[in-house]
């Protein structure tokens, strides 16, 4: 198997890991369940034209790093890079793209082209929420909590919020306008890779890396100061409820974000402790992106969560896992059939049982037993199988730790010993 590797960028998750990923997604679940945001799952696998539409022709992800190939129908296909344009899909193929508000969640892979590094895949994993239907600047101070609250019900310290207003489109375009003519009179101090942006992605040189692009963009006009006064409102008015909720958050007038269809709030959650790939979730409000893509008039706004991100700031407190409860240790012909029956059975209550079927002697299994720190054993050896009988008993030497002999039909007998372990319903 020399050659045949995991695609570059591509991670496998093995038992072990899956420990605290599993940890983690249950809390999620259950903190967007609290706040009734419903799941919604869409295709991994979309038209390509979904994304040059939705995100924008001009963005790296559109221009460098979509998985896009030729199905054998000669269809244009790409693994969703994001999940924003396919919940919009959805939305609008199902009809449900109409004014009344909806707060929706997904999780699951993504795939962009990008250069790996620690904590930057080719195949890495969202989760995204998305508020679909109201215009109002309650629900980006609500979905910025939300955002906010998750990361700190799962531990995760020094975290900094960075917000901006992007504004309409109308204040976009302004800004745009007279930040392409700075551009160009300060053409040649630009960095090469900005220069090639003045003119495709003009907005996307506020990021740039580059410290003497960056230095010099300290003069550089700022979009806060096109922003219409109605813009202006609705960004005061979050700012004014995060402080209120206790939300803290940085200003950064430079935070665009590398997708073409954000309109008004843009944010981004960063932590120091993930090097150059800072990032841990990003989002913003897309009021036209509905429209644009052929629905009704919709405003929303969403964020996602970079997965694999927030389990190098947050797994480590996810480590811990349940240990087998019930390991069953047998030997001989009779006792393995009764050890499979009991086996299935112990399935009907939320116990992790394990059997052994080495056939190996009964001290080897005994030791097994205790390696994989197994709370309690049953022991099914001839003697017990002979009288249809197992023995159940907590794994430890404590002298009360008193060991059952019960019939193998026997469920009352069986259920009243599982109460040692766990609550029965
Ligand atoms: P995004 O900023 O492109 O936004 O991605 C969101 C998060 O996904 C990033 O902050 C990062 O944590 C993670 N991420 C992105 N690319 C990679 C990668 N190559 N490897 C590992 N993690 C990565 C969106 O995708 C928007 N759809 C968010 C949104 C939802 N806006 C509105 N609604």
């Amino acid at each position: 198997m020399d050659n045949l590797r995991n695609l570059r960028g591509t991670a496998d998750l093995l038992p072990d890991q899956l420990i605290k990923w599993q940890n983690v997604e249950s809390i999620l679940r259950e903190q967007l369940k609290r706040s009734s945001v419903r799941e919604i799952r869409t295709p991994i696998i979309e038209m390509t034209e979904l994304f040059e539409r939705g995100i924008g022709e001009a963005t790296d992800v559109v221009a460098k790093e979509m998985y896009t190939f030729l199905d054998r129908g000669e269809r244009s296909c790409t693994l969703r890079p994001e999940g924003t344009a396919s919940v919009v899909r959805a939305m609008i193929n199902n009809g449900l793209s109409n004014n009344l508000f909806q707060k929706l969640w997904y999780m699951g892979p993504m795939f962009r082209y990008e250069r790996p590094q620690a904590g930057r895949q080719r195949q890495f994993h969202q989760l995204g929420v998305e508020y679909i239907g109201s215009h109002s600047p309650r629900s980006d101070v609500e979905l910025i909590t939300l955002a906010w609250d998750i990361l700190q019900k799962l531990g995760i310290k020094n975290l900094s919020l960075e917000i901006n207003s992007l504004g309409n489109i109308e204040d976009r375009e302004n800004y745009q306008k007279s930040f392409r003519d700075w551009l160009e009179s300060n053409y040649k101090l630009l960095d090469s890779d900005s220069q090639k942006r003045v003119n495709k992605n003009p907005l996307r040189i506020l990021d740039s890396k580059n410290s003497e692009t960056q230095n010099l963009l300290k003069n550089a006009p700022i979009l806060i100061d096109f922003l219409s006064q109605k813009s202006i409102d609705r960004y005061e008015f979050i700012k004014e409820n995060l402080d209120f909720l206790k939300i803290p958050f940085i200003e950064n007038v430079k935070l665009v974000r590398g997708l073409d269809y954000y309109t008004h709030t843009a944010f981004e959650i960063t932590s120091d402790e993930l090097g150059s790939q800072a990032t841990v979730c990003g989002g913003g409000r897309y009021d036209n992106l509905i429209k644009q893509m052929g629905g009704n008039d919709t405003p929303a706004i969403g964020f996602a969560i970079g997965l694999e991100r927030l389990m190098l700031l947050a797994g480590k407190n996810f480590e811990i896992q349940r240990h087998i409860d019930i390991f069953i240790i047998n030997k001989g012909i009779r006792s393995e059939a009764l050890a499979m029956k009991l086996y299935r059975k112990l399935r009907k209550y939320d116990v992790i049982t394990e059997i052994d079927i080495s056939g190996s002697s009964i001290s080897k299994q005994f030791k097994k037993a205790n390696k994989c720190k197994a709370r309690s054993i049953i022991v099914i050896g001839e003697e017990e199988a002979m009288k249809h009988q197992f023995k159940i008993r907590l794994f430890s030497d404590d002298e009360n730790n008193e060991e059952k002999t019960i019939n193998i039909d026997d469920n009352d007998g069986l259920e009243v010993w599982l109460k040692n372990i766990i609550p029965i319903n």
